[in-house]
């Protein structure tokens, strides 16, 4: 192996990723004056999280009667009863707090008249514990409300003194040898030097892995890091077989057409002209759930009824809007539809098509965002040293299938809940720990192997074959044999790694390396997916399973597991937690409304 020489960095805590979860955690932090490093691979106002467009849900009541037992209500049917129903209480309760919180932060939300925080109808939220009509419960700033949360959350970090690292690349966790995570290996992109960040409490703030597919709305650098860095460690990766498509990816593209334009009276239809959401979702219609709306248009477009000269997409029509509404609410989905499709959405439909769009699965946590890492006895083990939020954690709040709206609020409440509970396990007196030696030369083992690789197979045309096998296997419907024939495909890409070439072997700008250490950490996220997914024979939210028509709750309410070793998957389970936080006479959500029923919109 290359000798490496490595620059130490001491701090409490250090935050791996820079989007709405990774700059609240940090801003929390150092607000506390912890310590704080936040370590990102891009610039932190380009992470993924500045791509959200339609908003952030909390129960503020700024548009009509809300409140956040229905916004519970809505999540737990949302998640098709598999979220963890503590996590979601905690995530339903805290959201109003966490949305006043950037308010006063800067964030510069969308007005009401009476200059209240706008708010727009998003799918699957409703009122009277969805017995009562859509409610407004998404808060927004037009259709750029991630943009506005990153841009203020990074002003605010900096303002705090929290230090950010920026265009480093995470290669592995420091491990010590009893298991403690200690920080994290980088790799500075723009010198080719390499840092160890020693840290009490390392975050991971990754994001999702949307790049495992072929066509997803994710930035092409949503590629899974903190999830492929939590299996190399031997941690279990949970759920991962719960994969959302957004409705609205523009087709061809998958550039992301908001669900707010939904929200703002758009609407669906076939080829008929037919507003067809109607027949499947009676009350919610086009704004029932994404898994639903998803599933009613792949069916729509297989029975003959799609738009186009290949009858393979759908419409979305915003043309009978007013277009100053347009240009008020929706400026920037008028611009993508205008660069990415060449519609004036005043005047045309959108095409669109459901993508591969956020990863319910990820790293578990508790709801203070910290990692378990759970045995057979102890399902809810805490992993010493280590937290998770935002799409690269899995709390479990989203379950099956996420609600619109309901990401950004995570990213804030988790990201907020990681540092209130790293003000109380963090000690800054202490000593940072003396990070192992023998973790950071596998790091630097592993980096060095990558960057040699002298195989016969470039990066993107393995990587190509996996989004390919992955887009195929593991879409918005399955069968037994397209995950039979998924996982045997996944298997074989996985193993082909070890055939990998990268031809670019300097370590400055070294995108060749870098992109085929995210293909390292996409792989094992794919693979769970696809497992995953094989193992679980019955339907649930994203999961659709032909063969398993029905949620079968007496053996699959549970959570998956998967570790991977080497390119071995082993799965176990672990229950759900099905009690929540408050106990209904200390004015908790009576638990009858919560039961387990059919989900209908
Ligand atoms: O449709 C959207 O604006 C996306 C929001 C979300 O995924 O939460």
């Amino acid at each position: 192996m290359a000798a490496y020489e490595y620059e130490t960095h001491e701090y409490d805590v250090v935050v791996v990723g820079a989007g709405g979860s990774g700059l609240r955690a940090t801003l929390g932090m150092a607000e506390q004056g912890l310590r704080t490093a936040c370590v990102t691979k891009v610039f932190p106002t380009r992470s993924h999280t500045v791509a959200a467009q339609g908003g952030i849900a909390a129960s503020l009541s700024n548009m009509g009667p809300d409140h956040w037992q229905w916004h519970l209500y809505d999540t737990i049917k949302g998640s098709d009863w598999l979220g963890d129903t503590d996590a979601m209480e905690y995530l339903a309760r805290h959201a109003p707090k966490a949305v006043y919180e950037l308010e006063h932060y800067g964030v510069p939300f969308s007005r009401t008249e009476e200059g209240k925080i706008y708010q727009r109808p998003f799918g699957g939220h409703t009122t009277e514990f969805g017995e009562g009509p859509p409610v407004q419960r998404t808060c927004a700033a037009a259709d750029r409300t991630g943009h506005a949360i990153l841009h203020t959350l990074y002003g605010q970090s900096l303002k705090n003194n929290a230090e950010f690292y920026i265009e480093y690349f995470a290669i592995d966790l420091i491990m010590s040898e009893d298991g403690v995570c200690q920080g994290v290996l980088c790799w500075k992109l723009d010198d080719g030097t390499m840092h160890v960040f020693s840290a009490k409490m390392t975050v991971l703030a990754t994001g999702g892995y949307g790049r495992a597919y072929f066509s997803a709305t994710s930035a092409h650098t949503c590629t899974g890091d903190g999830g492929g860095m939590a299996a190399r460690a031997g941690m279990a990766l949970q759920d991962m077989e719960f994969v959302q498509f957004h409705p609205t990816g523009i087709y061809g593209s998958g550039c992301l057409i908001t669900e707010g334009a939904r929200g703002e009276g758009g609407y669906l239809t076939n080829s008929e002209g037919e507003r067809f959401m109607e027949r499947y979702a009676p009350h919610y219609k086009d704004l029932a759930s994404r898994d639903v709306v998803s599933r009613c248009m792949t069916m729509e477009i297989r029975e003959g009824r799609g738009v186009g000269p290949d009858k393979d997409h759908i419409f979305l029509h915003l043309d009978h809007l007013p277009p100053e509404t347009l240009a008020e609410r929706l400026p920037g989905i008028s611009e993508s539809a205008r660069i990415f499709a060449g519609v004036d959405l005043t005047k045309e439909p959108i095409p669109v098509l459901p993508t591969v769009h956020y990863n319910m699965g990820g790293i578990p946590t508790n709801y203070w965002a910290e990692v378990l890492n759970p045995s057979d006895d102890e399902p809810d083990r805490i992993q010493p040293g280590l937290m998770a939020v935002g799409e690269a954690g899995c709390a479990s709040v989203h379950g099956a299938n996420r609600l619109g709206s309901n990401s950004l609020i995570d990213l804030v409440v988790f990201g907020r809940a990681a540092a209130i509970r790293a003000g109380e396990v963090v000690d800054p007196n202490e000593a940072t720990p003396e990070p192992n030696k023998a973790s950071i030369d596998a790091a630097l083992d592993r980096f060095d192997k990558v960057r040699y690789a002298d195989g016969s197979l470039p990066t993107a045309d393995l990587r190509l074959e996996m989004q390919r096998a992955m887009q195929a296997d593991a879409a918005v419907f399955r069968t037994d044999k397209t995950l039979g024939e998924g996982v045997k495909k996944m298997d074989a890409v996985a193993a082909k790694l070890d055939d990998i070439k990268v031809t670019d072997r300097s370590l400055i700008w070294n995108s060749d390396l870098m992109e085929t250490l995210e293909l390292e950490n996409l792989m094992p996220n794919a693979l769970a997916t696809i497992h995953g997914a094989e193992a679980r024979k019955e339907s649930r939210g994203a999961h659709a399973h032909e063969d398993y028509p029905d949620r079968d709750d007496v053996n699959w309410r549970k959570h998956s597991l998967a570790r991977i070793d080497g390119n071995q998957v082993t799965l176990d389970y672990r229950p759900v937690h099905v009690d929540p936080l408050t106990a209904q006479e200390d004015g908790g959500i009576d638990v009858a409304k919560i039961a387990p029923k059919a989900r209908v919109y």
